[in-house]
């Protein structure tokens, strides 16, 4: 089914370390290859048709090659795609996003999710005069020092610190803690209170989507935000994912809570590569060339990118009450039915599940945080990715660990053909 992949897989090993330019993309035997996509749907190499909830691990919201996205991107192509000197449309980009985030009162357009949230914790950091930061088992923000030890997604799978691969200071300075759980997270402000470089900030995913999916509790993020105030800390929401895809303003405008800086990506550019610092002008106005925290990139605010997602944005401010209720529907079909599913074959699973976003896990157990994630049978996810794959059509992201994406291009078809495959697999499942 997939022997073209498997070849072009064994050409890229010997040029491409592990055959693959981002961890998350490999799984055993081995990838397939794409060739194209469009809306719910990618066409593989082999020439095979998967109904796709990876969706660029949540980039593509508005679906796979959106024909009104392309059309603008390739007008600006005739026109140049890189100047590095300012283009009006960066303006009209951070005016609409002041707009539409809570809390955004000054914009600086970055590439990656990562650079968005390692300059985040420079500004915090700088604001505050304080070195330390906290952040949570199993949230993911991007591959550095800072960041990575305890991290989700991918990273879960290796122990850097014991490695020796990460530098002492990066991991004498960062305190990592378990998810939805306050008083740890007090006690934790409270014992490092007397410390000199105590805490600068605190960077949180409002919903972690890097160690499958994990809701807040009532009030946590809340109990957050009062703390952070009370303590002079810096509130960083990380909606790389949550951004422009749980509602159109995010996590913020879903619950109501306006943190100090924001950092955006993926669904913003609906693929293209682009990402956002955003939060208080006091703190923003740290940044070079007007403060001295240095924060610089050739790409950054590139055009393609840039008119991407003003095309990206002004469609989903457009629609916004017809896409986001549409999403939740598909999801909640999907989800009511898998759990229906199981509950027929009598398979104990979780699901968790918000807006576009799910997640299965194997366990009797609710899924509170990255603990309860990690005590799901792998095995058995594992056993539902390969018969989805393999024999049901359905490309779900290929780790217990990650999420499951809708886009607004997921229909009816999709839904029946994805629960008919759920029903094969789980079965499947059943028989491990
Ligand atoms: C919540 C979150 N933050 C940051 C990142 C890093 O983004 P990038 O891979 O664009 O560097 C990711 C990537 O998946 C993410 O999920």
């Amino acid at each position: 089914m997939f022997d073209k992949s498997k070849v072009l897989f064994e050409k890229a090993c010997k040029i491409i370390p592990g055959g693959v330019n981002s961890p998350v993309r490999y799984f055993k035997p081995h990838p397939f290859f794409v060739e194209s996509g469009n809306g719910s749907k990618i066409f593989t190499q082999d020439g095979n048709t998967l109904i796709d909830y990876c969706m660029g691990y949540g980039a593509v919201f508005l679906g796979h090659n959106n024909k009104d996205i392309a059309l603008e991107v390739k007008n600006q192509i005739d026109k140049g795609n890189l100047f590095c000197i300012p283009t009006e449309k960066e303006i009209e980009l951070a005016e609409q996003c002041t707009k539409i985030i809570p809390g955004a009162e000054m914009v600086r357009i970055t590439t990656t999710g990562a650079e968005a949230t390692m300059h985040a914790i420079r500004l915090a950091r700088a604001f505050t005069k304080k070195k330390k930061i906290i952040k949570f088992d199993g949230g993911y923000h991007g591959a550095f020092d800072d960041v990575i030890d305890k991290a989700g997604s991918g990273a879960i799978e290796i122990e850097n610190v014991e490695d020796g691969i990460l530098l002492d200071e990066s991991i004498k300075k960062t305190l990592t803690i378990p998810f939805n759980d306050i008083e740890i997270l007090e006690a934790t402000i409270e014992k490092d209170k007397s410390n000199e470089d105590s805490i600068a900030c605190i960077i949180i995913e409002p919903i972690l989507a890097n160690s499958g999916l994990i809701l807040p509790e009532k009030d946590y993020l809340n109990k957050i935000r009062k703390i952070t105030k009370d303590n002079n800390i810096v509130l960083i929401f990380d909606e790389v994912v949550t951004g422009f895809r749980l509602s159109l303003g995010g996590a913020s405008e879903f619950f109501g809570i306006k943190a100090d800086i924001t950092t955006f990506a993926k669904a913003l550019g609906n693929g293209y590569p682009i990402s956002l610092i955003t939060g208080k002008k006091e703190i923003m106005s740290q940044l070079a060339p007007i403060g001295k925290v240095y924060q610089a990139s050739t790409y950054a605010g590139n055009p393609l990118s840039v008119t991407a997602s003003l095309k990206t944005l002004e469609i989903l401010s457009k629609n916004k009450n017809i896409i986001y209720p549409k999403v939740s529907k598909t999801c909640d079909r999907i989800v009511n039915g898998i759990k229906d599913i199981a509950q027929d074959k009598k398979i104990e699973i979780a699901v968790n599940s918000i807006s576009s976003m799910f997640q299965v896990f194997f366990t009797k157990k609710l899924v509170k945080n990255y603990q309860d994630a990690k005590m799901s049978n792998i095995n058995k996810f594992n056993e539902l990715f390969k018969a989805l794959l393999y024999n049901g059509g359905i490309f779900i992201p290929p780790s217990q660990y990650e999420t499951c994406f809708i886009s607004n291009n997921h229909e009816e078809e999709d839904i029946e053909k994805t629960l008919e495959s759920y029903d094969k697999a789980l079965t499947k499942v059943k028989n491990l």
